[in-house]
């Protein structure tokens, strides 16, 4: 896979690589940092550990983003994307975006989809930026206590072979 290397604007590099188990602590910091209350629970995280790609963006042996992907039937899903509040507006976000369509690319997917909360603006303004277009709208696709939350846009993009 792409080890992709990133510069923070202050100099410090920014390396992404696959998770491990070892890492399991700071995923779970990571997604309290970035989702609050509906953070994965470490149970949820063990169990798609096995079936997800988990890459990582370690800053110095800190995890200051993550993401998680499948590939389903030509489909790259991209299950999750977090960058530590720390670290946001410096690119990361996008550059674990790239690696993970670049990999949809190397998987021979022809497309890619997401699902992210309607009034998620910045990871909105996120996908739209990378061609991603709204498909449909999942009514009470969140849950927060048993209770249906917030509705997702489900967002695609077509995968072009370079
Ligand atoms: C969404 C998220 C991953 C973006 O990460 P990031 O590293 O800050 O994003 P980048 O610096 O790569 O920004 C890329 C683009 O995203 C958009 N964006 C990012 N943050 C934004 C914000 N706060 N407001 C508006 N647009 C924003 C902009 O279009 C930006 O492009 P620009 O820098 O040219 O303006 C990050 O805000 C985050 O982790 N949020 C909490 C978790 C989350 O909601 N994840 C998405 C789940 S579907």
């Amino acid at each position: 896979m792409k080890n992709g290397m990133i510069s923070l604007p202050d100099g410090r590099a920014v390396e992404v690589r696959p998770c491990t188990t070892g890492d399991l602590e700071q995923i779970l910091l990571l997604e309290r940092d970035c989702f609050g209350p509906d953070a994965w629970s470490r149970e949820f995280i063990m169990q798609i550990l096995p079936v997800g790609l988990f890459l990582g963006l370690f800053c110095g042996g800190e995890m200051a983003g993550y993401g998680v992907l499948t590939i389903r039937r030509g489909t790259l899903h991209i299950d999750n994307l977090a960058v530590k509040s720390a670290y946001r507006r410096m690119h990361l976000g996008s550059h674990l975006l790239e690696v993970m369509l670049w990999i949809g690319r190397k998987n021979s997917c022809q497309d890619a989809l997401l699902q992210v909360e309607t009034n998620n603006r910045s990871a909105l303004s996120l996908y739209e930026k990378f061609g991603f277009q709204k498909v449909r709208k999942l009514k009470h696709y969140y849950h927060r206590h048993g209770q249906p939350a917030g509705d997702a846009w489900e967002m695609g993009k077509v995968l072009d072979q370079d």
